[in-house]
């Protein structure tokens, strides 16, 4: 909460927009001025959270932005011609794209903004997955130490310096309580400090079923017999339902001694859709939990 930017990514639908969301709102309550920022989503969080400022930023547009506004403040548009040159920065700058995107959301983030005159708090980052991500926060050293001269490559170092300096930037993870999400969530801790010796601060377990039995209660269940076909399927769905609250619990278990930041859970919302009421819920519970 005291981080003037916060990156939330993990796999591909765990939960990132929502997890996003619900801190937003937290940082809020707290009086915070925040901004919450989407990258390549479906520009869900003007809907989630009305009354926060949301941004949505496209990693392509945004390098096509860049390049068109770099090619006609410099003389260099006129050496190759404009099109052609659009065409081979856009080839040969593999990354440009997550650069351009992590600098607008960096911008984002900083007391003193070069462009409107709104200042933050705090931004909060519904980042894309994983892999996407790890390139985004990889961007500014790759270019940083390509680019030694020039204004992309200090531009590049400055943004690369906030990233990694865990005062100012945070990161937290969404996951579920499932095999695959859980194993991306070690990977990408351990590639996030493999590669830009930066830490995860949470990890954040989303949807997780609750225990509603103890051992005994489970063996009352299975052994009970009903006589209407309702009834028996109502004790079939509880012992199934425990079964899979307690795979859950071991995946969270697992996770907890794989990886090295801490892990909160948010419970499960048994809804068709999740309304801003579970939101506040969610965003109550992470409050307590971080
Ligand atoms: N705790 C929860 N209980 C029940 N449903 C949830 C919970 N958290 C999220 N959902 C629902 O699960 C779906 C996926 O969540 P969300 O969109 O936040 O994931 P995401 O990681 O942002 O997905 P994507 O990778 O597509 O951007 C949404 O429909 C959301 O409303
Ligand atoms: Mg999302």
């Amino acid at each position: 909460m005291d981080k003037r930017l916060v990156i939330v990514t993990g796999k591909g639908g765990v939960g990132k927009t929502t997890v996003a969301a619900a801190l937003g709102l937290a940082a809020a309550r707290r009086g915070k001025r925040v901004v919450l920022c989407e990258v390549g989503g479906h520009d869900r969080l003007p809907e989630l959270v009305p009354e926060l400022t949301t941004v949505s930023v496209d990693p392509e547009q945004a390098k096509q932005e860049w390049l068109r506004y770099q090619l006609k403040s410099r003389t260099l548009a006129g050496v190759l011609g404009g099109s052609r040159l659009f065409q081979y920065l856009t080839a040969a700058a593999p990354g440009l794209s997550e650069l351009v995107t992590i600098g607008k959301v960096w911008d984002l983030a900083q007391i003193e903004r070069r462009t409107g005159s709104t200042v933050f708090d705090v931004a909060i980052v519904d980042a894309p997955a994983t892999g996407h991500a790890l390139a985004m926060l990889r961007s500014p050293s790759t270019f940083a130490s390509v680019a030694r001269v020039g204004p992309v490559g200090r531009h590049a170092a400055t943004i690369d310096r906030s990233l990694r300096d865990p005062s100012h930037t945070g990161v937290v993870m969404a996951a579920l309580p499932e095999e695959m999400p859980v194993n991306e969530t070690v990977e990408f801790e351990r590639a996030l400090r493999r590669d830009l010796d930066m830490a995860v601060d949470s990890i954040v377990v989303n949807a997780v079923h609750p225990a509603r039995f103890d051992r005994e209660e489970v063996g009352r269940l299975r052994s009970a017999t009903a006589l209407r076909p309702v009834a028996q399927a109502a004790l079939s769905a509880a012992v199934s339902e425990h079964l899979r609250a307690r795979g859950e619990h071991a995946q969270v278990r697992r996770l907890r001694r794989a990886a090295t930041a801490p892990v909160v859970t948010l419970p499960r919302i048994f809804e068709p859709e999740l309304e801003r009421e579970h939101l506040e819920r969610l965003s109550a519970e992470l409050e307590r939990r971080l």
